[in-house]
């Protein structure tokens, strides 16, 4: 069964307008192409590589719903309390529950490939055990990588580094981290120091919770930088939130961004998570709680947006819309030049690609798999302003889901022939 979609606006690729799927995978994208069993005309909307969210909390997700399970004070260290102490009456089948709803929300607004931190500071691995599980049985319709994630401390939980080598021989991904959570800054540094040994050792990517505070004086992005620089493993690394970032000053930020010119390492901003978690001591003016995505993107290093939180105790809202999160984020990063709004998709789509490094299968390519979804706009400006509803999420050249263009029916008509 060979398909052609016709008309379409491809992202990035303003040569060609239509695509030829064949054995699950693109086998052309150009013009005027060969016929096909089936064609599907696109009426000139937009088509994208699926979106990415490469940094979710699956095993935590809907934690937060219920009586009794609000955060507060809306800090990350209140949300680290509540988490302990619930996840002590985990189990296997709650950790599945709760991340088909999550994986589903997300499938639902057309996201294909999943990062998701598990919290590997309980003894049994439970989330790790369960994450593996679904990792493998939904491979076909969504990729997930996992990252063994101390959440409560390398050090700060005992016996977190053993746990943390017994779920990469159960097959984690990536190692994650949370210096700034540790005792002391030297716990801290120290913390980084093994994480890094040990992906390297095991050959997996790293993508550390770094400074995600308010403290302008929080120095692990530093620190995770010169380890990973002197190791020429810049590019396999990933600093997450590094919300503190934000609030360092110029002289010392100019100095970093030549640092990380020269490691190449990643960053994931969270915009929505950290515009509601960050500036909580603040009065006014208050911070925004980002990191310098403007001025990192700028610099030549990879940024991607994320959704991190949905309805858990770190954040009560969130449902894995990525056209949300990069609405949120391109206003409170000042990322709204027309040239940059029609570049923007890049944050939700190829910079978290590679990060996850599945840039071999990733992309409207010939050879590549017949993985996009379509969008209702012709084009980035017109999807962004609109916040343009995914209509189409195509893997191996099968629907994930198709919706019908929303139709209103109007009682007042201001365009209406006569006023038009
Ligand atoms: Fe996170």
């Amino acid at each position: 069964m060979i398909k052609k979609y016709v008309n379409a606006h491809i992202y990035g690729n303003s040569e060609a307008d239509e695509i030829l799927i064949e054995n699950r995978q693109f086998k052309a994208v150009g013009n005027n192409l060969p016929e096909a069993d089936e064609v599907i005309d696109l009426e000139g909307r937009l088509v994208l590589p699926p979106y990415v969210d490469p940094h979710l909390h699956l095993d935590y997700i809907f934690s937060g719903l219920g009586e009794g399970n609000a955060n507060i004070s809306g800090t990350l260290f209140e949300g680290i309390q509540r988490w302990s102490d619930n996840k002590k009456s985990l189990t296997e089948e709650m950790v599945r529950e709760r991340a088909l709803k999550g994986i589903q929300k997300e499938l639902n607004h057309g996201v294909q490939f999943i990062r998701t931190h598990v919290d590997i500071t309980d003894p049994n691995l439970t989330g790790m055990k369960a994450l593996i599980k679904l990792r493998e049985e939904l491979k076909d319709i969504v990729t997930i990588q996992l990252v063994a994630f101390p959440q409560e401390g390398f050090f700060r939980y005992q016996g977190a580094e053993a746990l943390m080598i017994k779920a990469l021989e159960m097959g984690a991904d990536v190692l994650g981290g949370i210096p700034h959570f540790e005792i002391s800054y030297e716990h801290g540094v120290e913390s980084l120091k093994r994480i890094v040994d040990l992906a390297i050792k095991y050959n997996v990517m790293i993508d550390i919770h770094c400074d995600e505070n308010d403290d302008p004086n929080s120095r692990f992005l530093e620190v995770l930088n010169a380890f990973v620089m002197e190791k020429d493993y810049g590019k396999y690394t990933t600093a997450s939130h590094t919300t503190s970032f934000g609030s360092v000053e110029n002289s010392y930020a100019n100095k970093m961004l030549g640092l990380f010119k020269e490691s190449q390492i990643n960053f994931i901003s969270c915009p929505t998570e950290n515009a509601h978690l960050q500036g909580r001591g603040d009065t006014y003016p208050k911070r925004r709680g980002l990191t310098r995505v403007k001025e990192l993107l700028a610099n030549g290093n990879n940024v991607a947006f994320a959704q991190d939180s949905i309805a858990d105790y770190w954040y009560p809202l969130g449902n894995g819309n990525m056209m949300n999160i990069l609405d949120n984020g391109i206003h409170l990063a000042h990322y709204t030049h027309i040239d940059e709004i029609n570049k923007a998709f890049d944050l939700i789509t190829y910079h978290g690609a590679n990060i996850m490094r599945v840039n071999d299968a990733y992309g409207i390519e010939e050879g590549k798999p017949a993985n996009f979804i379509v969008l209702d706009a012709k084009d980035p400006y017109e999807a962004i302003r609109e916040r343009a509803e995914v209509l189409m999420s195509i893997r191996h050249g099968e629907y994930i889901f198709k919706r019908e263009v929303r139709k209103n029916e109007l009682a007042i008509d201001l365009l209406s022939e006569s006023t038009k």
